[in-house]
């Protein structure tokens, strides 16, 4: 099968490059090398490749001849300096998928995988003991300040037991990138119903491993970590550490795009379906930096209480769809990724 991956060139779409040539597929990778992904550029995909920006409808549409199916990972991600990012996020990620599916419509193109996030979610599944299951809103300034950093119920104010969020969880996107996350799925499940085409979207939890780009204002937390141990410095975790997250391998990430884009083909056309890619594991930020500093024989991690306001409190996944549905599973427990991590190369410049 040839696929077009776009973000071929960055943290998780090199890897399905490799993933989908490891599985005797024809790989073609489209990237733009945004210089906030790479502030150096990086090794070139072992594969096929045009640079160009996937806005550009003429180069696209070059890119997709004799395409079979499209792995859409091109997107500007992580939280950005501030709001005058906004536009740019929105034009890489859902201009660029608006052009992209144009494009895919006029060649005829009608398999897509789309690198989907956690962050349609907003918060996480909370459970009430009065209320049962509730969303708690953003979080108040004044709150996070004076060291609150637990959501409580909206109606009760009782503490919330977090859960596991399914995907068809309701979506509350808390930021500008989430924003663009959650209106690529809504176009690609549009395109999908006038095309007669077929989508998945892969909602990543957090993932992390090997070639994750340092420590930009794009980046996740597990490379805010391990660029401080490579700079001999204790990793500092934001609020108390005890925001939890699931962590899964970029490469465990990689083989659920290669599942989806071989199972994609057999789903229900004019349809988009969605799947919470994660470890099914849930762990502690806190706990995370310390597994990470002890794997890196660095200083211990320093819990600061600084918070980021577009920051959710817990979001874990229920990934048993994906593992039910097409046959995935997660290979790379916890300890072992973070101690593979530790050591291994980031990506890019240390700023
Ligand atoms: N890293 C995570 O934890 C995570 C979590 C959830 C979802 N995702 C999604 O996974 C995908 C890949 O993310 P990543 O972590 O590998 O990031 P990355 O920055 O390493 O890779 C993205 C790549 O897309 C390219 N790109 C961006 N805009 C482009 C455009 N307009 N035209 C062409 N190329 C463009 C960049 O140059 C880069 O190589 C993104 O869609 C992201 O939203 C990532
Ligand atoms: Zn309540």
């Amino acid at each position: 099968m040839r696929v077009l991956v776009t973000g071929g060139a960055g943290f998780i779409g090199s890897q399905v490059v490799a993933a989908l040539a490891a599985r005797g597929h024809d790989p073609v990778v489209l990237d733009a090398l945004l210089p906030a992904a790479h502030p150096e550029p990086p090794p070139l995909p072992d594969a096929e490749w045009i640079h160009a920006d996937v806005r550009d409808r003429a180069a696209t549409a070059r890119a997709l001849r004799g395409v079979d199916a499209v792995c859409h990972q091109a997107a500007m991600v992580g939280l950005g300096k501030d709001f005058a990012d906004a536009p740019e996020y929105v034009g890489c990620n859902d201009l660029g998928t608006a052009v992209l599916l144009a494009a895919m419509a006029e060649a005829g193109v009608t398999e897509l995988v789309l690198a989907g996030s956690m962050v349609v979610y907003g918060e996480g599944r909370y459970d009430c003991p009065r209320h049962g299951q509730v969303r708690p809103g953003p979080r108040a300034a004044a709150d996070l300040t004076a060291g609150r950093f637990e959501p409580l119920c909206r109606e009760c104010g009782a503490e919330l037991t977090p859960g596991l969020v399914g995907e068809d969880a309701g979506m509350d996107p808390r930021n500008v990138y989430a924003t663009t996350k959650l209106a690529q799925e809504h176009l690609a499940a549009a395109w999908a119903r006038a095309t007669g085409g077929r989508a998945v979207a892969l909602r990543y939890h957090n993932v992390y491993g090997p070639g994750m780009p340092r420590d930009t204002p794009y980046a996740g937390v597990a490379s805010f970590f391990r660029s401080a141990l490579e700079r001999g410095e204790a990793p500092r975790v934001f609020e108390d550490g005890r925001q939890r997250r699931d962590f899964v391998h970029v490469g465990d990430v990689a083989d659920a795009n290669a599942i989806a884009l071989e199972a994609v083909r057999g789903r229900e056309p004019g349809a988009l379906s969605a799947y919470n890619t994660g470890s099914g594991t849930p762990h502690t930020v806190g706990e995370m930096a310390a597994v990470l500093a002890a794997a890196h024989g660095g200083p211990s991690p320093v819990v600061t209480g600084e918070f980021r306001l577009g920051d959710v409190r817990h979001i874990t996944a229920d990934s048993r769809r994906l593992r039910a549905e097409l046959g995935w599973n997660s290979q790379v427990g916890f300890a072992e990724g973070m101690a593979e991590f530790a050591t291994s190369g980031l990506r890019g410049a240390v700023g």
